[in-house]
Parts: structure tokens; C-alpha cells; sequence
């Protein structure tokens, strides 16, 4: 049997992790990633052992080589990448968000599904050994009804106006920015652990820094997009859920956190904290559960490679997901099998994407209630 072969586009932060995670499988490998140029394309195939380097995307979804594209650039490129490479007869795989606008997200979902190519997006973080464990846990009633979802997803790397990143441009990144960049990990999260969907939402969006310094220009220029983000959602078994997300938070590196409570107990996990899971009891003493794979539920036990006491974290999470996508694809399963616990698809994609919607479509309103599109697709 040969590996599955993996074209990757884009690697600036988020590409090389990809390779890794992929390397790391064993039965697949990267063996071409394409940037903007051939010249850099070229080093930095060659500085990773990779075989090629283009500098034109449309030669690598061409490659007769390549089983699987992966696409790891700024948001707006998402579509046509995918639309070319599922157009070409390949599985591929896009990071999140899956798109800027729900609209584009339904079109890539319907030419995969005309194409019958394998489609995933990778929603990485819910694939932490013990998220995988909360969602067992919710599963099973161990927490009992669902009542309370709550969380953020903090950073720090835009708190001064000298801060700029193509997720400020609404033409790269859409018209909510971290609100949708960041928020698409937590409203999928959620979404994954509760097994519950977000039917309607308010949102409250606000911009405090309107000017910032935009490296290569000169002078201040306008920032159209909200730079905090509160949404208050509701769930489809009538539970609420409370988010809220900025990138001016000082001291916050990457504190994605989220804590469910049900008419049992509660569960709360941190980004920041990754092999402890919080369990909040009333009649009895709350347990901080240290990551063991001996501590887990029997069928999510294998998302901890490691024995206790030896870490785990993002990496790992991103090497179960590209296993979990992968391995689908190598088995030469059919496309309709996968069931978007074992990896994201674009039904999951343009399921988020609707809730970013709705968060727009709120925040126009004034912070009104706004429906989730019909998530049934
Ligand atoms: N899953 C996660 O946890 C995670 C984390 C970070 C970013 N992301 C997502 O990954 C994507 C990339 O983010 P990033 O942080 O790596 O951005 P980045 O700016 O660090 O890297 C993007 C890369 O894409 C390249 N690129 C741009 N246009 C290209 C083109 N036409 N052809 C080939 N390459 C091109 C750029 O040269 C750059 O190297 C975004 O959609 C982002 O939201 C996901």
C-alpha cells in the first residue's frame, strides 16, 4: 500500500503544523506545497524534505500526484481553491473558518457533493483527548440535561493600534473578524461537546480601536470590523449559551475556554490548560481530571496517545483530526459515510458559517434574536 499523497497550499503559521500533523500519521505524507512565489515555494520544500514547491496553486491541484489537497490560506481564498481542486477530482481538506459568507460555503459543499471527493474542514481543537472525553460524558447523561453553555475565546495580539493582520480586512477574512476567525473554534465546539445545535442568537459587536497603523502604508487607516464580540445563543433543547471573544485582552495568549452545565453536573476546559477537565458537582467534591488514557471513555481513549503526566495539547489534537480525515480517505470510503463526529465536514462548515450569519444579521438589528438558518442541509 503507498501513502496517501497530500498537496498543502498556503505556509505561513497554520501550513507547517498541518505537515506535521500529517507526518506524524505515518500512512500519509505532504509531497508538494504551493505558496505565493516559486522562488519561496522552492526553499521552503526543500527546508522541510517536502518533494515539490510551486508557486502557482492551480499547478499543485493539477498534479496528478496528489490525492488530497489541503488548504491553509487566509480565508477568502478558501472557495476557489477548493472549487478547483473538487473540480479536479480531489479530496480536500480547508481550515476554518470554512469560508467567508455561508453562501460560499454552500456552493463548496454542493460541488463535493456532486463530485463525490471526500470534504473536511479542521475544527482541530475538539479533538483534545479530554473534549473528546466531555463529549462522552454528555452523551452518556453524565452531566445530566444541558441547560448552560459559556465561554471565550481571548487574545492579546490586537490590543495597540501598531497591531494589524489580514484578519482585519473584510475582503481576507469577512465582516466580523475574530468574531468569526476565533468564534468559528468556539460555536463548532460547542456545537460538538453539547451534541446540540445553536438555532438563534444576539449579538452585541463593538469596534474600539478605529484606526490602526497598517504595516507598508502610510498613516492610520480605518478598520471596519468589530474588535469584541459578545453573543448570547440559544440551543435547539432550549439550553442558552453565552460567548464572548477579543483579541485586546492583555495576558490572554489563547484562552479558548468553554463550561457546560447541566441539571447534574458541569464540565469546563481551557485552551490554555489542555489535559485538565474540570467536573463541577453539588452533593459531592468537584475533580480536576488530569489527562489518562486509563481515565477515559473506553471508545475516545485513543485521542491520548501519551500515558498520564506526559502532555498533550493543540499539536496533538490536529495529528488525531488529519488521522481521524485521512485515514477515511485512505479506506476509500464514501464521501455520504462520513458522520462529522469523526472529522468536520463542509455541512459542518456552512453550519458554523450560518451562525456567523446570524450573528451579522443581530448586530444590523440593533441586537435583536436572529434565527440560524435552517441547519438541515
Ligand atoms: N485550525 C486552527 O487552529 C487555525 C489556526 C490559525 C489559522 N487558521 C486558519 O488557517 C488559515 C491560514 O491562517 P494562517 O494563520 O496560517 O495565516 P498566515 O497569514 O500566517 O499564512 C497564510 C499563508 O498563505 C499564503 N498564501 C496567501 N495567498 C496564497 C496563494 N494565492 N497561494 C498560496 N499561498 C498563499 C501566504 O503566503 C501565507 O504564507 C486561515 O483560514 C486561518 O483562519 C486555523
Amino acid at each position: 500500500m503507498r501513502k496517501l499523497r497530500v498537496g498543502l497550499i498556503g505556509f505561513g503559521f497554520v501550513g507547517p503544523h498541518h505537515l506535521d500533523a500529517i507526518r506524524r500519521l505515518g500512512f500519509a505524507d505532504v509531497t508538494a506545497i504551493a505558496t505565493t512565489s516559486e522562488k519561496s515555494a522552492r526553499a521552503k520544500a526543500e527546508q522541510h524534505f517536502v518533494a515539490k514547491g510551486y508557486g502557482d496553486w492551480r499547478r499543485l491541484i493539477a498534479d496528478p500526484e496528489i490525492d488530497v489537497v489541503d488548504i491553509a490560506t487566509p480565508t477568502h481564498l478558501h472557495r476557489p481553491l477548493a472549487l478547483a481542486a473538487i473540480q479536479a477530482g480531489k479530496h480536500v481538506i480547508v481550515d476554518k473558518p470554512m469560508a467567508l459568507t455561508s453562501a460560499e460555503a454552500r456552493t463548496m459543499l454542493a460541488a463535493a457533493q456532486r463530485k463525490g471527493v471526500t470534504h473536511a474542514v479542521t475544527f482541530n481543537i475538539r479533538y483534545n483527548a479530554l473534549l473528546q472525553h466531555a463529549r462522552a460524558l454528555v452523551a452518556r447523561g453524565a452531566i445530566g440535561d444541558v441547560r448552560f453553555v459559556r465561554g471565550h475565546y481571548l487574545q492579546e495580539w490586537l490590543l495597540r493600534d501598531s497591531d494589524y493582520n489580514w484578519r482585519l480586512e473584510p475582503a481576507q477574512a469577512g465582516s466580523l473578524a475574530m468574531v468569526a476567525d476565533a468564534g468559528a473554534h468556539w460555536y463548532d465546539m460547542a456545537q460538538h461537546v453539547t451534541g446540540r445545535r445553536i438555532v438563534r442568537v444576539l449579538a452585541d459587536l463593538s469596534s474600539f480601536i478605529r484606526t490602526r497603523k497598517q504595516p507598508g502604508r502610510v498613516g492610520a487607516q480605518r478598520v471596519r470590523v468589530p474588535d469584541l464580540g459578545m453573543v448570547l445563543c440559544e440551543f435547539d433543547n432550549g439550553a442558552r449559551g453565552l460567548f464572548a471573544t477579543s483579541a485586546m485582552c492583555a495576558g490572554h495568549k489563547n484562552d479558548l475556554t468553554i463550561e457546560i452545565s447541566g441539571s447534574e453536573a458541569s464540565l469546563r476546559w481551557e485552551q490554555e490548560r489542555p489535559n485538565e477537565l474540570w467536573i463541577g458537582r453539588r452533593e459531592e467534591p468537584s475533580q480536576t481530571l488530569l489527562k489518562d488514557p486509563a481515565l477515559l471513555d473506553p471508545p475516545v481513549r485513543h485521542y491520548a496517545a501519551l500515558p498520564g503526566g506526559h502532555n498533550e495539547a493543540w499539536p496533538d489534537a490536529f495529528r488525531n483530526l488529519m488521522r481521524n480525515i485521512l485515514s477515511f480517505v485512505a479506506e476509500g470510503r464514501h464521501p455520504r459515510e462520513a458522520d462529522e463526529i469523526a472529522f468536520p465536514t463542509f455541512r459542518t462548515g456552512l453550519r458554523v458559517a450560518r451562525i456567523v450569519d446570524a450573528i451579522a444579521a443581530s448586530a444590523r438589528a440593533g441586537g435583536r434574536w436572529k434565527p440560524v438558518a435552517n441547519s438541515d442541509v
